[in-house]
C-alpha cells in the first residue's frame, strides 16, 4: 500500500520531535514535509536542536522546512497534518488547511471544544469519529483533536471501572515539566520546587472529560454530567503526568471486583492491532510504590506502542469510592502517539 504523505506542524518542538520519531518507518504514513515558525523556512530539519534522546530520525533529516500554507503543502502532495502547534497559531492554520482538504490530527487546544470536532481517544470513544465524517459534509478536510495530556491518562484509567457507574471524580495531578513544551517552565521556578497552578489546566480536565465520555447524538456530543474536581500541579519530573484519582461510583464494588475489571479489560475491536495501539492500554501494577515516572512511563507493547500504556497502582476501594494512582506519558500517549493512533483509526475506518 502506498503510504499517506503527511506534514508535521511544529516539528522543532518537543511533541513535534516525538511525531517525527513515531512516524519514522511507519507502515502507513510518511513525513513528506515539516513546518515550524516562519524564520525556519528553507532550513534543514536535521540541523535543529534535538529535544528528545532519540534525536531527529535519519529518514527525515534532509527535509527542509516548508511554508505552512495549503498551496505549498499541496505541492508536496500532503494529505494529512500532525499538528504540534501552539493553540493560538493552530486556530488559524488548522482551519485553513482543513478547508483546503488536508486532514488534521491535532494536539493543540484550539478546536477541542468545537462541537463539530471530536476529542478522540480510540479506546475510550472511537464512535465519536462520526463527527469527523460529518465535517466532510461541509469541508474538504476534517479536524480531529487529542485531549489535553492530563485528561488522556485520566480517561484511560477510568475505562475499566465504567461498569460501576461513575458519579464524581476528584483528581490531583503531578505534572512533568515537559508538559509545558520547550523551553517551558524557567529552571529557577521549578528546580527543587512544586508549583500548584497550571494556567487553564483544571478547567480543561473538567470540560474534556465530560465531552470524551459524552454520548454521541447524531452530529454532536451530549457531555457527561459527572461532577469533576481537579487540582493540577507542576512538579520537577521530566516526563509523565501522575494522577491521584478518587472516583465515587453508584455501586459498592469489592476490591477484587475492581481488580478483575482492570485485569480483564480489553480494547474494542476497531482499535485492536493498529500499529501504535498497545495490546494493553491500561495495566494494574501490584507493587505498593508504583507507578513511578522514572520506571513506568514507557510501558506499552509492541515496541511502536511504548509510552502508550497507562499504568495504574495503589488501587483501594472503600464503600462507593475507588482510589488509585495513574501515570501516563504526556508526550507519547498524551500527545504525539495519541494523534498517530487517531490517524491509524481514521484510515482503518475509511476516512483517509
Ligand atoms: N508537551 C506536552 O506534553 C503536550 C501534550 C499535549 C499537547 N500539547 C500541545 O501540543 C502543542 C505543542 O506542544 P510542545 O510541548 O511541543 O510545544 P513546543 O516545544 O513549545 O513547540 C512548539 C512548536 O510550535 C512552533 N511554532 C511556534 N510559533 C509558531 C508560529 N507562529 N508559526 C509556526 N510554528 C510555530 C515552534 O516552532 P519554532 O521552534 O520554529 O518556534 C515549535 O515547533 C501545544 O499546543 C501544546 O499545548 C503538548
Amino acid at each position: 500500500m502506498k503510504k499517506i504523505q503527511c506534514v508535521v506542524l511544529g516539528a522543532t518542538g518537543v511533541v513535534g520531535q516525538h511525531f517525527l520519531r513515531l512516524l519514522a518507518n511507519h507502515p502507513l504514513f510518511q513525513v513528506a514535509a515539516v513546518c515550524a515558525s516562519e524564520g525556519r523556512i528553507g532550513q534543514r530539519l536535521g540541523d535543529v536542536n534535538a529535544l528528545i534522546p532519540e534525536g531527529i530520525p535519519a529518514e527525515s533529516a534532509d527535509l527542509r522546512f516548508s511554508a505552512m500554507d495549503a498551496k505549498s503543502l499541496a505541492s508536496l502532495k500532503v494529505q494529512v497534518a500532525f499538528s504540534a502547534l501552539p493553540t493560538e497559531v493552530a486556530k488559524e492554520v488548522e482551519k485553513d488547511l482543513a478547508e483546503a482538504g488536508i486532514h488534521i490530527f491535532s494536539n493543540a487546544g484550539a478546536y477541542r471544544m468545537d462541537e463539530r470536532v471530536p476529542i478522540l481517544i480510540p479506546e475510550v470513544n472511537h464512535p465519536h469519529l462520526a463527527l469527523a465524517r460529518e465535517q466532510l459534509q461541509h469541508s474538504k478536510g476534517f479536524i480531529i483533536t487529542n485531549a489535553n495530556c492530563t485528561t488522556t491518562g485520566l480517561t484511560l484509567a477510568l475505562l475499566p471501572i465504567l461498569p460501576f457507574g461513575i458519579r464524581k471524580l476528584v483528581v490531583a495531578s503531578y505534572q512533568a515539566i515537559s508538559g509545558a513544551g520547550y523551553p517551558g517552565v524557567p529552571a529557577l521556578d521549578i528546580s527543587g520546587n512544586v508549583i500548584p497552578y497550571i494556567d487553564g489546566e483544571e478547567a480543561k480536565v473538567r470540560k474534556e472529560v465530560a465531552k470524551i465520555f459524552g454520548r454521541l447524538q447524531e452530529t454532536k456530543i451530549e457531555p457527561m454530567d459527572w461532577q469533576v474536581y481537579a487540582h493540577c500541579v507542576r512538579v520537577p519530573t521530566l516526563v509523565g503526568h501522575l494522577l491521584s484519582v478518587h472516583v465515587e461510583v453508584e455501586n459498592e464494588p469489592t476490591l477484587e471486583q475492581v481488580q478483575a475489571c482492570f485485569e480483564n479489560y480489553q480494547p474494542d475491536r476497531p482499535v485492536q492491532g493498529l500499529p501504535t495501539a498497545p495490546v494493553k492500554p491500561v495495566v494494574l501494577l501490584p507493587e505498593k510504590n508504583r507507578p513511578q515516572p522514572n520506571r513506568d512511563v514507557m510501558l506499552g507493547d509492541p515496541v511502536r506502542a511504548q509510552g502508550m500504556t497507562v499504568a495504574v497502582g495503589r488501587l483501594e476501594v472503600e464503600k462507593q469510592v475507588i482510589r488509585m494512582i495513574a501515570l501516563s506519558n504526556n508526550l507519547i500517549r498524551g500527545a504525539a502517539g495519541g494523534s498517530v493512533l487517531n490517524a491509524e483509526l481514521a484510515l482503518r475506518e475509511g476516512l483517509l
